[in-house]
């Protein structure tokens, strides 16, 4: 069992929604935790709390810059690393070659670990490494399991390219430098501190501001495997405590859920109806994608503790709380596609 209060750990990008929510579990485990972000689409809210009570150590600035990636990486136990030039759905898509800057990103990142000492990385990969021509079917009850991902690979824009060669490397790491290193494959994450280029959070802030029509990109039959921040999280530090050889785990619900049901439960929750107006040429990514979780259960002990409708109520009410109608209306449609 890993000690966390024994652990001196970086968290890159860790003012995003996930790596905040990653902070917040690390500082409760008692770790020394650092931050690097350069703020390109993280928030200095998400981190405020730790930064006035000074428990955590922020560095700012752009991990493509080896000489920081190597002043973040001094005195590190283990890496998570989240930076990463990502959006939603339209920004992966329209946006492919900002996401075509990880690939630099990711190998600095682990270069300047691995100068360093750093034992153990752990990267935030993505279901986006999936061969896209398996997901095509939203009628077909599939669930991807780790090992389809193989030549010829098939990911999801440049975006899912990066994950993969990020993966990729890291495995080369561990079996060149015996590095201790391993991939969580993150499917559609929702939940608090979320923002509108996804598509839960933009189903939510449409109906905050009461849109009416209520525009659904494609014909909502996308099937999608949204999965509660929180078991992110917790599947995050387990991955770290039980994986060292490189190993790629999905973390992801076997919940499948259609765009268009999200949608009515957003209504159903705001309680007004609509018109809903389907647009078929924007983005909507393939049409079916949902993990298989065996062996995140076999090798973690990780299953997801949150099922959609809760999850989606919680983070419904945290959006109501927490935002204020006007600057969402003004900024909603720029967030859809930039970050
Ligand atoms: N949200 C999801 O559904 C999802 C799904 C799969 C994988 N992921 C991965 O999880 C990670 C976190 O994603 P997120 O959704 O919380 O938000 P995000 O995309 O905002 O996180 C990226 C963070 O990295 C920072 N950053 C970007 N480029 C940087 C650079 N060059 N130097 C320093 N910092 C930099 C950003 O400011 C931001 O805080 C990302 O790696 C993302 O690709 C997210």
């Amino acid at each position: 069992m890993t000690d966390w209060e024994d652990r001196s750990v970086l968290v890159t990008g860790g003012a995003s929604f996930i790596g905040s929510t990653l902070v917040d579990a690390l500082v409760r485990r008692g770790s020394r935790v650092r931050v690097v972000d350069d703020f390109t689409s993280g928030r200095r809210a998400n981190i405020e709390h730790h930064l006035k009570d000074g428990t955590i150590d922020l560095i700012e600035g752009d991990l493509r810059d080896l000489h920081l990636a190597r002043r973040a990486s001094k005195g590190i136990d283990t890496v998570f690393h989240l930076a990463a030039d990502h959006g939603g759905r339209g920004y992966v898509d329209l946006h492919q070659a900002e996401c075509a800057t990880n690939f630099a990103l990711d190998g600095i990142v682990f270069k300047a670990a691995k100068e360093a000492g750093v034992e153990k990385i752990v990267f935030a990969s993505s279901g986006c490494v999936y061969p896209n021509h398996l997901q095509a079917d939203p009628n077909e009850t599939l669930y991807l399991t780790e090992d389809v991902v193989q030549p010829p690979y098939d990911s999801d824009n440049l975006y899912g390219y990066a994950k993969l060669m990020g993966e990729l490397t890291l495995r080369a790491y561990h079996l060149q430098y015996g590095m201790k290193t391993a991939s969580c494959r993150y499917f559609t994450v929702y939940g608090p501190r979320g923002i509108e280029n996804h598509a839960v959070i933009a189903m939510i802030a449409r109906a905050f501001v009461r849109a009416d029509p209520f525009v659904v990109w494609g014909n909502g039959q996308q099937v999608r495997n949204w999965t509660y921040i929180d078991d992110i999280v917790e599947g995050t530090i387990r991955v770290a405590e039980n994986i060292d050889d490189g190993t790629a785990v999905n973390l992801g619900t076997m919940e499948r859920v259609r765009v268009i049901d999200a949608v009515h439960e957003v209504l159903r929750l705001t309680g007004y109806s609509p018109k809903i107006e389907y647009q078929l040429d924007m983005p909507t990514g393939p049409m079916n994608r949902v993990a298989d979780n065996s062996l995140a259960r076999q090798l973690l002990n990780w299953e997801p503790q949150t099922m959609f409708m809760d999850g989606l109520r919680k983070t419904f009410d945290w959006y109501f709380q927490t935002h204020e109608r006007g600057a969402v209306a003004q900024t909603l449609e720029h967030m859809l596609t930039e970050r």
